[in-house]
């Protein structure tokens, strides 16, 4: 604790220079930012007493930050250093809210952050992340189709294509209007009741967007916290396939969202639907169940010719139910309509445009199993981490 008169007092001089001691803090980085404490303004005081002890205040940025110890003895070291000095006091304080977001806002540049309102622990938003391992096997679809048909139930719905490099949401909903710009903020358009956002939408003439993982995160992040999605029941957000960096930004960015694993009954696209399944283990999400696209073409004559075989969503949720260790259910199978096709091309989907198709009468279903767990916090999972800080 600093106990001394301090060194800027003219009466009694110490034999310590003041600046000398800032230059051995800015030696000094904190152990996780790895930048100069100085530079971070982490360093609250710097009290020199007569007899050449210095006193340092460092503010930690959370309390019980593990580092604590290394803080302080690489301040002792690095001050010890300094001519003239006798001792070293360290005196670890913690930042409070104003001086923490001050920090963040530095770190990211200047640009102060917005906050993601679905990763708040309070927020009734239930957010599903369409996934898969494969690519085409109908994540697009049934995002949309969910999408329309949950805003049909009366509930409030929003869809953000994270498909950055292959965004396709925008045709298949029929978004012809642009996002609208109020203040910083971004207005999302609204189709079938559903507001979306989507890369689609800010590109000129389909052109391809060629990124790398930390804009596509970044283009997440604001898609999540710059748009205005209001109060909303239902997020969906269409990943690309597989399990790269947007899926693993989803998790960082709304730890809550569950996964909605989409698969096709076939041998290969079950095995890797496992795997993008499985994922979730790692990121600590949850699966909210499995969806079999494609699962069989109805004959003229009644039956049901299985062209891409049988069996993939039930062996996928079996599978994830005994690696994540509970039940993840399959919550329908979506049979092959040509009609999905042409309502995607056509911008309306087809629990719209043929709601009594043997498809869309699937998706509907699907939809209504979610839509009455909508809201609500009971059996979710906070999104909080024990960290130990
Ligand atoms: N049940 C279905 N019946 C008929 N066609 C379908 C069905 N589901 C999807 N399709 C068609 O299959 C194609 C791929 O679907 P979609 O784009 O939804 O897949 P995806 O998984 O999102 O693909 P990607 O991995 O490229 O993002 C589209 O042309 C779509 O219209
Ligand atoms: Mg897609």
């Amino acid at each position: 604790m600093p106990v001394s008169p301090s060194a800027s007092q003219p009466a009694s001089p110490s034999p310590v220079s003041l600046d000398a001691v800032h230059g051995a803090l800015a030696t000094v980085n904190d152990p996780e930012i790895r930048r100069p404490i100085t530079e971070l303004d982490m360093v609250r005081s710097v009290d020199v007493s007569d007899d050449g002890r210095v006193a340092v205040t460092v503010l930690l940025t959370v309390a019980g930050c593990p580092m604590r110890s290394q803080i302080i003895s690489s301040v002792d070291e690095a001050v010890s250093r300094v001519a003239g000095v006798t001792g070293v006091d360290v005196t670890l304080d913690v930042m409070n809210d104003d001086q923490r977001a001050a920090l963040k806002t530095k770190l990211r540049g200047g640009i102060a952050e917005r906050e993601i309102p679905f990763a708040r622990p309070d927020s009734l938003t239930r957010v599903y992340a369409v996934a898969s391992g494969k690519g085409g096997v109908g994540k697009s679809s049934v995002t949309v189709n969910l999408a329309a048909a949950l805003a049909q139930q009366g509930l409030k719905v929003g869809v953000v294509d994270a498909d950055i490099y292959g965004f396709s949401v925008p045709r298949m909903l029929g978004v012809t209007t642009p996002p609208t710009q109020v203040d910083d903020m971004i207005m999302p358009p609204v189709v079938s009741d559903v507001k979306v956002i989507s890369v689609g939408m800010f590109v000129p003439d389909n052109q391809p967007v060629v990124w790398r993982g930390p804009m596509l995160h970044r283009a997440l992040q604001q898609f999540l916290a710059d748009v205005y999605w209001g109060d909303l029941d239902v997020l969906l957000l269409d990943l690309p396939p597989g399990t790269g960096d947007v899926a693993i930004s989803v998790a960082q960015l709304i730890p809550g969202a569950e996964i909605l694993v989409v698969t096709t009954p076939q041998q290969a696209a079950a095995e890797v639907a496992e795997r993008a399944g499985t994922i979730a283990t790692q990121t600590r999400q949850r699966v909210a169940g499995v969806i079999e696209n494609m699962s069989w073409l109805e004959q003229p004559d009644g039956s049901r010719l299985e062209l891409f075989g049988s069996g993939g969503g039930r062996r996928v949720a079996e599978s994830l139910s005994r690696v994540v260790g509970a039940e993840v259910p399959l919550l329908g199978q979506i049979p092959l309509d040509v009609r999905v096709r042409e309502a995607g091309d056509v911008g309306e989907p087809v629990v719209l445009s043929a709601p009594e198709s043997p498809a869309a009468v699937a998706l509907s279903g699907i939809a209504r199993g979610l839509g009455q767990r909508a809201r609500g916090l009971a059996g979710r999972k906070l999104g909080l981490t024990p960290t130990g800080r």
